[in-house]
């Protein structure tokens, strides 16, 4: 298959709503990574999205909407956490999990009983679900396990002939994927960090949240957040400070530093180049990468989580 690169300034978004609304496949740009879109309402299309990634039937997708109101029928009942969290934050990086409705296929929750809802604050993605007229899964457009792509070229490093089309949105802006919280639990659990923090968060619902995302915890409630995500080929190593390194291995820090490959010391810019300066370091030229960790802070919880993710093992 050969996959097209569509612009929106030309008939590109169009394009992209035909292609989807055939049950084919297109990568969107969000503001946290480009996603691969398809019609969750169309079971051959989801099924489509799990082949191309090579992912887990076991790991469930995100549906994307455009609006709060556009959710009401993916969902067993209106919840009022909801209804105020969205207001704050929607359009942008917080995905809610909520008990599902019948209309929402069993391959998109990977059988379970509640669903994973956003609103992408992307022009593109916002205009682009609208004009659909369908909600669209849409995880990460990279393979299974893999890094996510914040640029047009790493969705076509990753998927190339895959997929149908990609559409071009430009860089993304934040760089890292939405903050998964669970509204079906007491105390509301994140299951992800990302760029809406649990601060944010407790101060709209004025309430406690917690968070799980230790791998090889049981009671683990996103499968997807199991194992090791995020990497590059190349082996990942974390570290609190820098070391002496050989040839042939490379340091990464989030502060000046003469040997280092320096991301940058504003968590914000840092998340926006991550997943880059990953992909251009990941090349066989490299026996290992080694990444001082950023301040176990707030601030720096997501990107601390996707390293150590990287790495393949989570203790936070
Ligand atoms: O920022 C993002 O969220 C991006 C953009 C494209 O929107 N999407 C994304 O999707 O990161 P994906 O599939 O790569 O990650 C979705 C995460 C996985 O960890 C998955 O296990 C979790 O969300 N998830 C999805 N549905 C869930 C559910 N019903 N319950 C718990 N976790 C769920
Ligand atoms: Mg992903």
């Amino acid at each position: 298959m050969k996959t097209r690169l569509l612009q929106p300034s030309d008939d590109g978004m169009e394009t992209a709503r035909e292609i989807l609304d055939s049950g084919g496949l297109v990568a969107i740009p969000t503001e946290t990574v480009y996603g691969l879109a398809a019609n969750a309402l169309n079971e051959n299309a989801v099924r489509r999205v799990f082949e191309a990634k090579s992912r887990p039937p076991s790991n469930p997708l995100i549906v994307h909407v455009s609006d709060w109101n556009s959710a009401q029928n993916l969902i067993a009942a209106s919840n009022q956490e909801a209804k105020l969290l969205t207001d704050a934050f929607w359009p942008g990086p917080l995905s809610i999990v909520l008990p599902r409705s019948s209309n929402v296929s069993d391959l998109i929750t990977a059988g379970g009983n509640t669903v994973a809802i956003r609103s992408p604050n992307h022009p593109v993605a916002l205009e682009l679900i609208r004009i659909c007229g369908f909600p669209l899964v849409a995880p990460s457009a990279n393979r299974s396990s893999g890094i996510s792509p914040t640029r047009i070229e790493h969705v076509f490093e990753e998927l190339e002939g895959k997929i149908d089309a990609v559409l071009d949105g430009g860089p993304c802006e934040v760089g890292i994927e939405s903050t998964v919280l669970d509204l079906t639990v007491s105390p509301l659990c994140i299951l992800r960090p990302g760029a809406i923090s649990s601060e944010e968060i407790s101060k709209v619902l004025n309430q406690n949240v917690t968070h799980d995302f230790a791998v090889g915890n049981d009671a683990l409630r996103s499968p997807g957040i199991l194992g090791k995500h995020y990497s590059p080929k190349t082996p990942l190593f974390c570290i609190e400070s820098p070391m002496a390194l050989a040839q042939a291995e490379v340091l990464v820090t989030f502060y000046k530093h003469p040997n280092a490959v320096v991301i940058s010391e504003n968590p914000l810019i840092a998340a926006q180049e991550l997943y880059k300066v990953l992909r251009e370091l990941d090349t066989d030229e490299l026996n290992a990468i080694y990444v001082v960790l950023p301040p176990d802070t707030e601030e720096w919880h997501a990107i601390r989580n996707r390293l150590l993710r990287a790495q393949g093992s989570l203790t936070f």
